[in-house]
């Protein structure tokens, strides 16, 4: 099977913050935003490499510049539509085996990566609830969901480390807390769980993963974005606090 790339206009016209765009998921979401007829921001902590579209600096784990990006969106566009929290800040000693995280590292990389999504979160639903409308997809992951298969790293310098699973079980959580606290005010929140993305694995890696999902194995960015879209758009309206697994049955 091949992936739709074609965007369609599944988001005519909605002003849509991507934080995290300079990566590999994210610069696929600014396509597929733009493709799909919204106005992505493109937001990152390095400098946006883009004359396309809006693009911005920001941190995420720095309130100054959170609410700077806020403004500086709203001072153009005179409303923020979305927010998709695909940031993936970590330190240099992250993705460590398990006996060789040090407690330091394994609290910096909690405050750093989750730390900055409650931020990013905790501000854009104010700014949603003065709007009155807002909302928020963060981008967790399948091994949020499931337990480490720590097998298809043999042979291999990979792990999957544990700060990955602490971090990513609590933004499912995180997500579906905000889903019922914001009740009452049309404020979605949803997550989206990815499998794999291709980005040059070892071929071994990719095979013995491959042998446990249905057809395709790891993913392309595209994949994730078409399923982006969807929680973006209105035909997703009444989808709240709901966790979408974009996996190729990885975690079945
Ligand atoms: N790549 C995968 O296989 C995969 C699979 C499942 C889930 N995910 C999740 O998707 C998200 C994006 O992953 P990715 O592969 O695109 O990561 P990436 O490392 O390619 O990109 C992350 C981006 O975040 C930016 N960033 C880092 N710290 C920041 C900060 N403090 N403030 C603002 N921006 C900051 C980086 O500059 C980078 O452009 C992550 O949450 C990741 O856990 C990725």
């Amino acid at each position: 099977m091949v992936s739709d790339t074609t965007a369609g206009r599944m988001v005519e016209g909605k002003v849509v913050i991507v934080i995290g765009a300079g990566g590999l998921l994210g610069r696929d979401f600014v396509r597929g935003i733009a493709e799909g007829g919204g106005h992505p921001v493109f937001a990152d902590i390095v400098e946006p490499q883009t004359s396309e579209h809006l693009a911005i600096r920001v941190d995420i784990n720095s309130t100054p510049s959170v609410m700077a990006l806020i403004s500086a969106v709203h001072a153009r566009y005179g409303r923020i539509d979305a927010v998709v929290n695909s940031a993936y800040p970590r330190n240099a000693q992250y993705g460590r085996k398990f006996f060789d995280v040090t407690h330091e590292d394994f609290c910096e990389n909690i405050s750093l990566n989750l730390g900055g999504m409650f931020l990013v979160c905790q501000k854009m639903a104010e700014y949603f609830q003065k709007q009155g409308y807002g909302n928020i997809i963060n981008i967790a992951s399948i091994y949020g969901v499931t337990t480490p298969k720590f097998e298809i790293y043999e042979d291999t310098a990979m792990t999957m480390p544990i700060e990955y699973a602490a971090i990513k079980s609590a933004v499912i959580h995180l997500t579906k807390y905000m889903a019922k606290y914001l009740k009452d005010s049309l404020i979605r929140v949803n997550s989206i769980s990815p499998g794999g993305i291709l980005d040059k694995q070892p071929e071994a890696f990719l095979l013995a993963y491959k042998k446990l999902c249905s057809d395709k194995g790891m993913l392309d960015p595209v994949d994730v974005t078409n399923s982006l879209l969807f929680l973006l758009s209105d035909r997703s309206l009444y989808v709240n606090g709901h966790n979408l697994i974009v996996d190729d049955g990885f975690s079945v």
